[in-house]
């Protein structure tokens, strides 16, 4: 307990990041967004059930002998702890609650938010959109899609523009690197993709900044010259870390939040838009 406490009183989270291939995690200073021990990464189980996945959260817990408070991205929509969607992982997910069952199976507190509004977190404190005013919008662009926007450094959460429809699909079955690798695009055939992708997301939000993350964003310069787009375009500074250090910061956030708890409305759950 004590170990515990000291953990939480030098800002150390242990970041989780839950994806379509690996559930990757390390022990993160949220002062500096610089992880204190190597990345472990566990390959995410078939069928990605919660029962699969909950054990590996225990085994990630177990690997760096963690006491103290866990954040975790999920890949899908997050409300105040509860899977919405579940886009690229088992259905069963939707209406979990995902800090309840990770909290159960370490026994520790947990903080779940979509895996790319962590991503984002990071990103904006420490990384491609640090002091960025106005409106950002971050892609990260992997498996699926998932986009985060944020306003004057402000996160609007579970944004989900990975899932509007373009050329009558889907458009991150259109999109995503995924889609690259399945269909064996060239990078410029799937660089006009991305780019139409992106053309129709800033008729809609019209970004001052749009930050591409995820793990095309290693590949920036294959794609990133031949974009169309009006905003500036810049690659993602923490590649794949992204999430599991921005999960950290949320995690810290809602503990920083639960130490001040007491001056909290009574009934006023939701800490949506918060960070
Ligand atoms: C999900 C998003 C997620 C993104 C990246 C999408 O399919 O709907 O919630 O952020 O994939 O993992």
């Amino acid at each position: 307990m004590h170990l515990r406490l000291l953990l939480m009183k030098y800002n150390k989270v242990l970041g989780i990041d839950i994806g379509g291939s690996g559930v990757k995690g390390a022990p993160v200073n949220t002062d500096d967004g610089l992880m204190l021990e190597s990345r472990y990464r566990i390959p995410t189980p078939s069928p990605a059930t919660p029962q699969n996945v909950a054990p590996l959260i225990a085994e990630m817990v177990k690997h760096f002998k963690w006491e103290g408070p866990i954040g975790c991205g999920f890949p899908g929509v997050v409300q105040n702890g509860v899977a919405k969607t579940a886009a690229n992982v088992d259905d069963s997910w939707i209406n979990t609650d995902v800090n309840k069952l990770f909290k159960k199976a370490t026994g520790l507190p947990v903080t779940v938010i979509n895996d790319a509004d962590a991503a984002g977190l990071a990103e904006m404190k420490f990384g491609a959109g640090m002091d960025a005013k106005g409106v950002v919008l971050l892609c990260t662009v992997g498996t699926g899609i998932g986009t985060v926007l944020f306003v004057n450094g402000r996160l609007v959460p579970n944004t989900e523009f990975g899932h509007i429809e373009l050329m009558g699909m889907d458009a991150e079955k259109y999109a995503a690197d995924a889609a690259r690798k399945a269909e064996d695009l060239t990078w410029e055939d799937w660089a006009q993709r991305f780019d139409q992708y992106l053309v129709t997301l800033e008729k809609l939000v019209n970004p001052d900044l749009i930050i591409v993350g995820g793990g095309a964003s290693k590949k920036g310069e294959r794609f990133l010259p031949l974009l169309t787009v009006k905003a500036r375009v810049v690659p993602a500074e923490l590649l794949n870390n992204a999430g599991l250090v921005g999960a950290a910061l949320a995690a810290n956030y809602t503990h920083k939040q639960d130490g001040k708890g007491k001056k909290k409305k009574k009934g006023k759950k939701s800490r949506e838009g918060a960070f």
